[in-house]
């Protein structure tokens, strides 16, 4: 409520200046909503702001309002006589319906608003904020936790190119707050140590896990395809591994009969497969998981990849990845679900080694702060060092090689 005096004018002789640099966003819908909020207060609580030459300051939804319930005159005051506060608080009411304003400022002039109100006044609400500017309570609370994610420093918010970017963001990211803290709720035992890389048999291992579930999975186990056999794989610089399709569905198969146990409630995997097994894979994975049926693409832009058969058909320079949800967990931004990036460019030289960059790039839909990561065949660790340099929470590579364990080990630091 302001202060000093109210008048009380002719609204035939309100002078409104239309400068279209400075035009506010005065809705149909916001005239309706101010238009019966008048009417269940039995009156207008907030006057109009008039400067001396009765041109309208502020209040030009007010006035509309009162224009559309059919009244003569209404309440002002001038501007000259309010004190600096009460100035300051117009001109941010002001600022939050300015046209000429981009979303931060205007979302940056609601909070400044709404936390004067609540510091000077004894019982100030997001809905007395609403009613105040004119805006539904819901958009008002909206736009609050946007502009507390800008002042917060949030770098994925102040990117957003439009106020509904922004709003999508902060909406996901409340979400995923709120699993994260339901999965710790429900879960006795801590975070174990934050960057590990175990040699052990996955096989062996999952059943037997009895810690924190994983809210993120990265799973690229062995294709199944007997790579060892390829060209590609024949010129592997570190090591083989055992990539018959038995082992396949072995460890898909531990990987599905211990979902309860490993991941959360409210989690993501992103599974590698070869697309020799498409469908079969998709079938499985869709009795645990959601999988969106258009696999991630890692595009090796070196045109590296194996070729089966020279003389009938090309080499393979692509690899594939279903992503897939527990809990309908949301991500934390959208990327493209096709990267490029080189497959010879390897830091530790295992012969099945993820390009980091490809997997960052994918990885900025999932790991932030509360990640905790499970990498179940590790190999060289590629993932859980991305996901570790990412500010994953904790990372958890597995890895039955002694050799390739060591080496990961050694390369995540
Ligand atoms: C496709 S590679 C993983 C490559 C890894 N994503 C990288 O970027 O380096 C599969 C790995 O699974 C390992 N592996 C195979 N069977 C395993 C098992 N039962 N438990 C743990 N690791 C296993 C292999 O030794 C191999 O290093």
């Amino acid at each position: 409520m302001l202060s000093g005096e109210f008048s009380s004018i002719n609204i035939e002789d309100i002078y409104i200046k239309r400068d279209d640099r400075i035009r506010k966003e005065v809705t149909p819908e916001s005239i309706d909503s101010m238009a019966e909020s008048i009417t269940r207060c039995g009156g207008l609580i907030h006057p109009i702001i008039l400067d001396r030459e009765h041109t309208l300051v502020a209040g030009e939804t007010r006035l509309s309002a009162c224009k559309q319930l059919g009244w003569d005159r209404i309440s002002f005051q001038y501007l000259d006589t309010l004190s600096e506060r009460e100035q300051l608080l117009i001109e941010l009411e002001e600022n939050v319906r300015r046209k000429d304003l981009d979303w931060k400022d205007k979302c940056d002039a609601l909070l400044k608003f709404h936390n004067m109100q609540v510091e000077s006044e004894d019982v100030w609400t997001v809905s007395d904020t609403a009613k105040a500017v004119g805006y539904s309570v819901s958009a008002t609370s909206e736009q609050l936790s946007v502009a507390r994610a800008v002042v917060a420093g949030n770098s994925l918010v102040m990117a957003a190119p439009k106020l509904s970017t922004a709003k999508a963001i902060v909406s996901r990211q409340n979400e995923r707050e709120a699993s994260d803290m339901a999965n710790a709720i429900s879960t006795t035992a801590g975070p174990k140590k934050s960057n590990e890389i175990l040699t052990v048999d996955f096989n062996l291992w999952a059943p037997s896990y009895s810690g924190t579930p994983f809210n993120f999975v990265h799973a690229d186990l062995p294709y199944g395809i007997n790579f060892q056999s390829t060209s590609q794989g024949a010129v592997a610089e570190h090591g083989e591994y055992n990539d018959s399709e038995d082992v396949y569905w072995k460890l898909l198969g531990t990987l599905l009969d211990n979902t309860d146990r490993l991941f959360a409630e409210s989690s993501h995997l992103i599974f590698w497969f070869s697309l020799n097994f498409y469908q079969q894979t998709l079938d499985k994975l869709k009795t645990k998981f959601k999988v969106d049926p258009y696999p991630l693409i890692w595009f090796k832009s070196d045109n590296t990849g194996i070729l089966p058969d020279f003389n009938r058909g090309p080499r393979r320079v692509y690899e594939t990845a279903f992503f897939c949800s527990r809990g309908d967990r949301k991500i934390i931004q959208a990327v493209g679900n096709a990267v490029a990036a080189p497959g010879g460019d390897k830091v530790v030289g295992h012969a099945s080694e993820k390009n980091e960059a490809m997997l960052g790039h994918f990885f900025r839909m999932i790991v932030d702060s509360n990640t905790r990561m499970l990498d179940p065949t590790c190999g060289s660790g590629s993932a859980v060092r991305v996901a570790k340099r990412m500010g994953a929470q904790s990372v958890l590579g597995l890895e039955r090689d002694e050799k390739f364990a060591e080496d990961a080990r050694r390369a995540l630091g």
